[in-house]
């Protein structure tokens, strides 16, 4: 089975293996000695030298936790939002009681960083900026590293959701100055769900100092303290711990650069196919098309459930179809993580089949 719904991906056969092991004590030695292992190996694939902290939850928890640990009732705050997770995380901040003011964009738009420049200008209130830098309902990537610079003209905190982008599409955590960084296990890391990843740096733990957010679970004091002796507050995802030390080292086997770049060349066949059917993109500008994720307007005879039990039950294929209000007027192929160009051309090979017999 080809699973490329954009998270969960598909795990190499070493993580499977490495997953299945006997429990071992969280609190004893060998624990102690993978969390060692796994933290500084995760922050070169952050690019950081800040504090990173392993949570036990999914992405979702990971934006929660940025959120309640940087910011006060009452703050206010810029949400530029691009689509369904850049609303997800306003909607967190809000229900924390953060005063939200929203840079809201049409589906298959990405933010402008001229406008969040304007936007600050108007609201020289605000204490934190929200940003998503892979829309994955959209399939858009914003150009984070222009947007950050536009955020700290004003000087302000960035809370940046990179769950779909990290690890597959290059985010420089230090170099673009970025404060709270927040990934998830099951994207582009080729594990389970079950983990996220979060970056703080010194003006995040600054505001933390100062937070009056509620929060218990996902507190970053409590992570870190525990973190100093290799071990997490809550009993972890211990499974997803052995699998991502494997992960991790095959990741930085093929480098960085070498990973970026598969994702660059498998996303643009994935867009050249596209273009090659007569299909658009939901994208408006090619430019801002993701790496790993394209999501493909449906022409109006297409039934989108039918072409994607069509792609499942008769070659093995799963997709995704659209969120939300996209529902049935999108489909969406997930190509993150454990990818290679022959899979993607066997995806294609299988679209090809399937597109004629999911007519409306
Ligand atoms: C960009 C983005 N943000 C947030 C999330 C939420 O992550 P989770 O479903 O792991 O809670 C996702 C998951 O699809 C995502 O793609």
């Amino acid at each position: 089975m080809q699973l490329r719904i954009p998270g969960p991906t598909p795990c190499p056969d070493e993580v499977l293996k490495a997953i299945g092991r006997q429990m071992i004590n969280h609190r004893g030695k060998e624990f102690v000695e993978i969390t060692n292992r796994i933290t500084p190996k995760l922050k070169q694939c952050f690019q950081t030298k800040n504090d990173l902290v392993i949570l036990s939850t999914s992405g979702t928890g990971g934006l929660e936790s940025a959120i309640v640990n940087t910011l006060s009732p009452g703050d206010k705050v810029l949400s530029v939002s691009i689509g369904i997770f850049g609303d997800r995380f306003a909607d967190i901040a809000k229900t924390y009681g953060a005063e939200v003011t929203s840079l809201k964009y049409e589906w298959g738009q990405a933010a402008k960083p001229d406008d969040v420049r304007k936007a600050l200008k108007v609201n020289p209130g605000v204490k934190a900026v929200m940003v998503t830098h892979n829309e994955t309902s959209t399939g858009t990537t914003n150009p984070l590293q222009e947007i950050a610079k536009a955020v700290k003209e004003s000087d302000k905190l960035l809370l940046v959701d990179a769950v779909s982008s990290l690890s597959s599409i290059n985010v420089e955590t230090d170099a673009w100055d970025l404060d709270v960084v927040v990934t998830g296990s099951q994207k582009g890391w080729m594990v389970p769900p079950g983990l996220a990843f979060v970056s703080i740096s010194e003006r995040a733990w600054k505001a933390h100092a100062e937070a009056k957010m509620p929060r218990y679970y996902f507190d970053f004091s409590k992570a870190k303290k525990f973190l100093a002796d290799g071990q997490t507050p809550w009993t972890p995802t211990v499974s997803v711990f052995f699998g991502l030390d494997v992960a991790l080292d095959m990741m930085l086997k093929e480098g960085l650069p070498n990973i970026f770049a598969r994702h660059e060349r498998i996303a643009a066949k994935a867009r050249a196919w596209v273009k090659s059917k007569g299909l658009q993109l939901l994208s408006a500008d090619e430019k801002f098309a993701s790496n790993t994720v394209t999501a493909v307007k449906a022409p109006d005879d297409m039934d989108v459930p039918k072409l994607n039990s069509t792609l499942r039950d008769e070659y093995k294929v799963v997709i995704a179809g659209g969120q939300g209000g996209m529902k049935g007027k999108v489909f969406r192929i997930g190509h993150l993580g454990f990818i290679n160009d022959s899979d993607m051309d066997e995806i294609l090979a299988a679209m090809d089949k399937a597109l004629p017999k999911a007519k409306k």
